[in-house]
C-alpha cells in the first residue's frame, strides 16, 4: 500500500524527553503532516475504580496499558480512517470523559515508555527510536514536571520512582532498546538526531509521492 503513512515508535523511560523529541519534529513539517498519539492516553479506563485505588496501580507495567485499543486506532489511521482518540488525566488517574476525533495523516508517531515492548505494535513501525537519557537526568526532569504539570507532589513522585518507576524501568522499558533503529541520546535538545530523523521522514513521504 504506497498510500500507507510512515508509522514511528519513539521509546524510552519516562522524562527521557520522548514528548520533547516528537515536538521538535512536527515542527519541521506542517499540521497536516504528522500526528502525534500518545501512548499514555491509552492506560486502560480506570473510571469505576475509587480514587484511592487508583493510587495504587502499577502504571509502569505492560498491563497498565490498553494496548489493544492503541494497535485498533493505529491500524485504523494506517487505513486513513478517523479515530476518536482517549485523552488522560493524570491528575485523576484515569481516562476523561471527552475523545478527540482525529483524522489519518501522513506521518504518525507512537510515544510511550512502552511502545516498543508489544511486538504487535512494533510490527506496524517503519523507524523504532529509543532516546537515551541518564537515570539522574530523567528523575530531575520527572520531578519538577510531575509537581508542577501533574499535581504531585515531592514525597509521592520519590516514592513512586523508588519503588515502582526504577524496577519497571530496568525491567520492561530498558530492554526495548535492542528493538530501536536510532538511538537518541538526551532527548529533545540533540539537534542533529532530529534532523537526521527528520530528513529519514522527508525520503520516504518524497519517495511515496513518487509512486503514487
Ligand atoms: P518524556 O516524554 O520522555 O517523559 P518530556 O519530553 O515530556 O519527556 O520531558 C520531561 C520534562 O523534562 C518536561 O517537563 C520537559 O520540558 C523537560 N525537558 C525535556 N528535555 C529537556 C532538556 N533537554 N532540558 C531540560 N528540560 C527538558
Ligand atoms: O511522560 P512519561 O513517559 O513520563 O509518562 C509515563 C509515566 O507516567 C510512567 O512512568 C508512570 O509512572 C507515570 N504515570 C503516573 N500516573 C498516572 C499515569 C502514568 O505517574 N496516572
Amino acid at each position: 500500500m504506497t498510500n500507507k503513512p510512515v508509522v514511528i515508535g519513539v521509546a524510552g523511560g519516562t522524562g527521557s524527553g520522548k514528548t520533547s523529541v516528537t515536538r521538535s519534529i512536527i515542527q519541521q513539517f506542517t499540521d497536516k503532516t504528522i500526528l502525534m498519539l500518545e501512548q499514555d492516553f491509552y492506560y486502560k479506563d480506570q473510571s469505576h475504580l475509587p480514587f484511592e485505588e487508583r493510587l495504587s496501580t502499577n502504571y509502569d507495567h505492560p498491563l497498565a496499558f490498553d494496548n489493544d485499543l492503541l494497535i485498533d486506532h493505529l491500524e485504523r489511521l494506517i487505513a486513513r480512517q478517523p479515530i476518536e482518540k482517549p485523552v488522560y488525566d493524570y491528575k485523576l488517574h484515569t481516562r476523561s470523559d471527552e475523545v478527540i476525533y482525529t483524522e489519518p495523516k501522513d506521518v504518525i508517531i507512537v510515544e510511550g515508555i512502552m511502545i516498543l515492548e508489544d511486538d504487535r505494535l512494533r510490527e506496524l513501525m517503519d523507524i523504532k527510536v529509543f532516546v537515551d537519557t541518564d537515570a539522574d537526568v530523567r528523575i530531575i526532569r520527572r520531578l519538577l514536571r510531575d509537581i508542577k504539570e501533574r499535581g504531585r507532589t515531592i514525597d509521592s513522585v520519590i516514592e513512586q520512582y523508588v519503588n515502582v518507576v526504577r524496577p519497571m524501568h530496568l525491567q520492561f522499558v530498558e530492554p526495548t532498546k535492542r528493538y530501536s533503529d536510532l538511538i537518541i541520546p538526551e532527548g529533545g535538545q540533540n539537534h542533529v538526531a532530529i534532523d537526521i530523523l527528520a530528513a529519514k521522514i522527508k525520503t520516504i513521504l518524497a519517495e511515496k509521492k513518487q509512486l503514487n
